[in-house]
């Protein structure tokens, strides 16, 4: 595997654009905040300065408000939208107005482990709990974490967001040109009618002028996510040992850590009996057995019956973890979240049955997840049913966890 992980290498080189890496050239040709949190592990591996330094390009970027936007601009660049223009944040540099899954503070535990750099970690310390502490303020119903966009939890065109997006009036959008259909394929991407509720939703923030308050008591779409909640839930973790690490009271971590302890249960889907996404405007379930379910493991939540849903799943699939049940109704093999294998989700999900003891389904999906990689290359994401690849090559998160993986 020598010339695999020396590939890895030079995907995270070839896409650092000197302080941050883009996910991708040509699709993603910004720095994407979780994306971020992964590329700095990847970077722990051979180069920890570069790590501690992606964080703190990522942490620049944050608002006084305590978020940290989902994308920072560096430069502009034609070939991607909807760009600074549209977002219309006017910030420098510019970033859009939302946030993503807050992997930030597990990332900087895994660099600190390997490079003790008490100063750098303390430097940013404040900034992973100012963030955290935004979620709190204005991200939770009943406990869960809940999304303002579905760029927000990263995870596009779920099936997950169908019946809130159903909801979402499109008809004010207009005409655009979207820029990432001339990247990849069409069919492995979300379809026009996401994109016009993808901006019919960020026209509504960017007319609050980006006020928190409002979005959440207002906007238009307004979900509670098991994949933010599971993530914030185990990124506070993480920061309470950090916060140990530097002599910090974590009270009030351990306060949020028990508050998402119990909004995780709201997401409780008792039809299904699995973790699902809560329509936080209309109170209904999505009904969506998707990789996020699998996230309660990393989370530091046991399930027996999630681990009986896992088993099902992995045994239907020729590699897991597919992005959304394959019996379910709107299963596709190739297009973006709606059934593709995310490398990157499964290295979440295989460290969380790790630790919670599941090692048969750990080692299984890090196996899957490796032969997908041996055999394509380091794309975006494969088709679970006969492994082609799909979306972006010469991935930074790919490569990243390969590598971490790697040891
Ligand atoms: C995109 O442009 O497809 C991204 O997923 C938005 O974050």
């Amino acid at each position: 595997m020598r010339e695999l992980d020396d590939r890895a290498r030079a995907i995270l080189t070839g896409n650092d654009r000197g302080g941050y890496t883009v996910p991708t050239r040509g699709l993603y040709p910004y720095q994407w905040n979780w994306d971020s949190a992964f590329a700095a592990m990847g970077f722990s591996a051979f180069d920890p300065d570069r790590a501690w330094r992606e964080l703190e390009t990522l942490f620049a970027a944050q608002w006084e408000t305590g978020m940290v936007p989902h994308i920072i601009f560096h430069e502009v660049d034609p070939g991607y939208f909807p760009g600074p223009d549209v977002w219309q944040t006017h910030r420098q540099p510019p970033t859009t107005g939302i946030t993503q899954p807050p992997v930030a503070a597990t990332a900087a535990r895994r660099i600190y482990e390997r490079d003790h750099d008490r100063a750098r970690l303390a430097a940013l310390y404040p900034k992973m709990l100012a963030w955290h502490r935004w979620f709190a303020a204005h991200r939770l119903d009943r406990g869960a974490v809940c999304i303002a966009h579905p760029w927000e939890a990263g995870r596009d065109n779920a099936p997950d967001w169908d019946g809130a997006m159903a909801g979402v009036d499109s008809s004010g959008v207009g005409e655009y040109t979207r820029r990432d259909t001339a990247h990849v394929d069409a069919a492995m991407r979300p379809q026009k009618i996401d994109y016009d509720r993808y901006l019919s939703i960020l026209y509504f923030g960017r007319d609050t002028g980006w006020d928190a308050a409002e979005i959440a008591a207002n906007g238009p779409f307004f979900v509670a996510d098991p994949s933010m909640t599971f993530i914030l839930l185990r990124a506070n973790r993480d920061l309470a040992v950090l916060a140990g690490v530097l002599g910090e009271d974590s009270g009030e971590i351990e306060g949020w850590i028990a508050e998402l302890e119990a909004g995780a249960e709201t997401l409780w889907n008792a039809d299904g009996e699995y973790y699902d996404s809560r329509d936080v405007r209309t109170g209904t379930f999505a009904n969506s057995l998707s990789c996020a379910s699998y996230l309660c493991w990393y989370a530091g939540i046991d399930n027996r019956r999630m681990l009986e849903h896992l088993r099902s799943v992995l045994g239907r699939v020729r590699y897991g973890v597919p992005s959304y049940d394959p019996e379910g109704p709107e299963f596709n093999a190739l297009r973006y979240w709606r059934g593709p294998v995310w490398g990157v989700v499964n290295f979440l999900i295989a460290d969380g049955l790790a630790a919670a003891g599941h090692e048969v389904q750990a080692d299984r999906i890090r196996a899957d997840t490796r032969a997908l990689i041996e055999r394509n290359g380091f794309f975006e994401y494969f088709d679970p049913l006969e492994g082609r690849p799909a979306g972006g090559d010469n991935f930074t998160w790919t490569a990243a966890i390969w590598l971490i993986w790697a040891g």
